[in-house]
């Protein structure tokens, strides 16, 4: 027989998106007049900035030029690039990270998948639970999680930090000690936010403890409250304790295009071991570096003008999560989010997430995307997402807000 990797059979399914599909598909079969709108999506949908796709166009142009071409990338990224992120995104923001501290990469998603690798098999995990699933499952696979148990939704050997209501949102130092504690600031799916001083109760927490914050700040650019941090960098402490990872998707609507970037810095260390060493000895022997194309496209990001554009589209997205979740607070919802993220997190009352997405569809022809499926904490919970048109988020709310309750 074949020696698998036999972590990979313990994963239940992941079926929350193909559910929704096909029940909005059967719904729609037997509705074919319905107008059905959806805001579970977590993808963009503007095209992309003009100055992003000027920078395409000519990177094209020197792809086909003998005298411009180029084939590999470097493996960490082309120097252009990291030298902007780390002076726009870091330097300009009072953080001493350094542009050989940044690798660039093709997804947020690869690279908090990814990072795991860098640990021991031993190694416990702490995640906020509802959680963006990436993190978890990429550690069942490699084998850290223990077994799963479908009555409760949990893993055995995984640290839950819930994160309702009750406690705002914020999750709370666990009894025992975690190695790798994920933390996504504005966080998906809640749409909600730490603080700096709630911050740095974790980054205090992980130095004192030899743990490792792998922070997911892919929403960073929906920040709108000034207490909210940009970067974990900007805590004190956090060089030694955190890696961070960033993305072009939901910033400039790279979702098609594929571009983002880790931080590791230097003085992450365990003992005389370099984690930024490591992550760059991985990424030299796995990776063959983002398309010339792709990163010539992120520069036009920090232009002054894609900046000033893709801002407008951010804020296009934001006005339209302030949309629904005022339209739902007013409807006497418990409503969380929607304002340094595209995200709304709704709570359903006396309806469990499937409950709520059933009656949403068939009673207001609107989906949106169960809370129960990012964790056991998300029962009675549901995310709406800012990403559609504002005309189309606009028309949902009413019809929310014409639901009887
Ligand atoms: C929290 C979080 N991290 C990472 C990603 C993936 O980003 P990327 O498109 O760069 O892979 C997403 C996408 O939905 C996300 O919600």
């Amino acid at each position: 027989m074949i020696k698998i990797n036999e972590n990979y059979l313990k994963l239940p399914g992941s079926y929350l998106f193909s559910t929704i599909a096909k029940k909005v598909k059967a719904y729609q079969e037997t509705h074919p007049d319905a107008d059905i709108i959806r805001l579970g999506i977590g993808d963009v949908t503007l095209p992309l900035a003009p100055a992003v796709i000027r920078a395409l166009h000519e990177a094209v142009e020197e792809m086909g030029n003998a005298a411009t071409f180029h084939g590999y990338a470097p493996d960490l990224g082309y120097s252009f690039l990291r030298e902007e992120i780390a002076k726009k995104d870091y330097q300009d923001r009072g953080c001493q990270i350094d542009a050989d501290e940044i690798f660039v990469s093709d997804g947020a998603k690869s690279d908090c998948g990814n990072i795991q690798e860098l640990f021991d098999e031993t190694a416990k995990i702490a995640v906020c639970d509802p959680v963006y699933p990436v993190y978890v499952d990429s550690n069942v696979m490699a084998g850290r999680t223990g077994e799963y148990d479908e009555a409760t939704g949990k893993w055995s050997n995984v640290i839950y930090l819930p994160c309702t209501m009750e406690n705002n949102f914020v999750p709370q130092l666990p009894k025992e000690k975690p190695d790798m504690i994920y933390l996504c600031n504005p966080n998906n799916p809640t749409g909600t936010t730490l603080n700096r001083d709630q911050l740095k109760v974790w980054v205090d927490y992980a130095n004192e403890n030899d743990a490792v914050i792998l922070y997911d700040a892919a929403y960073e650019a929906y920040i709108t409250d000034d207490d909210v941090p940009h970067s974990i960098y900007e805590i004190e402490g956090a060089k030694t304790c955190a890696i961070e990872f960033r993305s072009f998707s939901k910033i400039a609507g790279f979702t098609g295009v594929r571009l983002s970037f880790t931080v590791v810095p230097k003085a992450l260390k365990s003992g005389d071991a370099s984690l930024h060493d490591m992550w760059a000895r991985r990424h030299g022997t796995k990776y063959n570096g983002a398309p010339y194309i792709q990163q010539k496209a992120g520069m036009a990001v920090y232009s002054e003008e894609g900046r000033k554009e893709i801002l407008e589209q951010v804020a296009y997205y934001k006005r339209n999560a302030r949309t629904i979740y005022q339209g739902l607070k007013d409807a006497g919802y418990a409503v969380a989010g929607g304002v340094n993220s595209p995200y709304v997190w709704l709570h359903t009352g006396e309806m469990t997430s499937w409950e709520f997405f059933d009656h949403l569809l068939e009673d207001a022809n609107v989906v949106g995307t169960p809370g129960s499926g990012f964790g056991p904490s998300g029962e009675n919970y549901f995310r709406l997402t800012g990403f559609g048109t504002y005309e189309s988020t606009a028309e949902a709310v009413k019809r929310i807000q014409n639901l009887k309750r």
